[in-house]
């Protein structure tokens, strides 16, 4: 799979992509990130990017003409390349989202700076996506969290690839307490069930610890999950006796 991030600082996405799960999978091929430098799409001779809103107003505004020619470079490359817009205004950034992304074979990510980008740019994306509800400076950092959740889904890029199935979110619910050694930390001792060795009630406690995390944090989760008879009752006397 290949990413293309069309932004006016390369470096800012290129560089923290080079450790970890993403510089594994960068090294391996499982991925391609290529940074296209939007400044380089400018028409004028002083390469001008930004202006001022019509209309007047605070801020700059990101010229169509750059971004356009960036995109249309990105499309005669790859012409069913699917072009993502990032910006607070878009449809929030999933897991079930990430799992879509990663079955492009070319994604496109513009990133967006100032006060925004001219409205007649989006008439050339597929779609609009904000990574949470609070406003960055620019979609580079969002564009690098797309990258990696996409990423960490596609073949080869985890050591256990079941390891993405089981995290929080993958099975629409929050992940279950972890432990590793020592046994007993500053007085904490590890559940007992953990090192019991059963791994049908090791499994049925963490399904319940998941449950209960999720309940009490992320309640609008609970509501999509199809839940056993049990589960529900579990849930129930909860609500009753936090
Ligand atoms: N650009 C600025 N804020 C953003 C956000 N929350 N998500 C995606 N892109 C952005």
């Amino acid at each position: 799979m290949t990413f293309y991030v069309l932004t006016l600082f390369p470096e800012m996405v290129l560089e923290p992509l080079r450790f970890s799960v993403m510089g594994k999978a960068l090294e391996k091929g499982v991925v391609r990130v290529k940074a296209l430098n939007v400044r380089d799409y400018a028409r004028d001779k002083h390469k001008m990017t930004d202006d001022y809103p019509y209309g007047g107003g605070q801020g700059m505004v990101m010229k169509p003409e750059p971004l356009v020619g960036t995109i249309r470079s990105v499309l005669s490359e790859d012409p069913r390349a699917w072009v993502v817009l990032l910006s607070p205004q878009g449809i929030p950034f999933t897991q079930k989202a990430a799992h879509r992304l990663s079955g492009f074979r070319t994604v496109a990510l513009v990133c967006g700076r100032y006060e925004g980008v001219d409205e007649r740019v989006r008439g050339f994306v597929n779609e609009e996506v904000s990574v949470g509800d609070y406003v960055l400076s620019g979609g580079e950092l969002a564009a690098l969290i797309v990258i990696e959740a996409v990423t960490r889904l596609l073949p080869g890029a985890l050591h256990a690839p079941e390891s993405a199935q089981e995290e929080s979110f993958s099975g629409g619910m929050l992940e279950y307490p972890q432990y590793t050694r020592p046994a007993v930390f500053e007085g904490k001792a590890v559940p007992e069930i953990l090192l019991s060795g059963n791994h049908q009630k090791i499994r049925q406690w963490r399904r319940k610890e998941a449950l209960l995390r999720t309940w009490i944090r992320r309640p609008d989760l609970i509501r999509a999950q199809e839940l056993s008879e049990s589960e529900r009752r579990l849930l129930e006397q909860l609500q009753d006796d936090p």
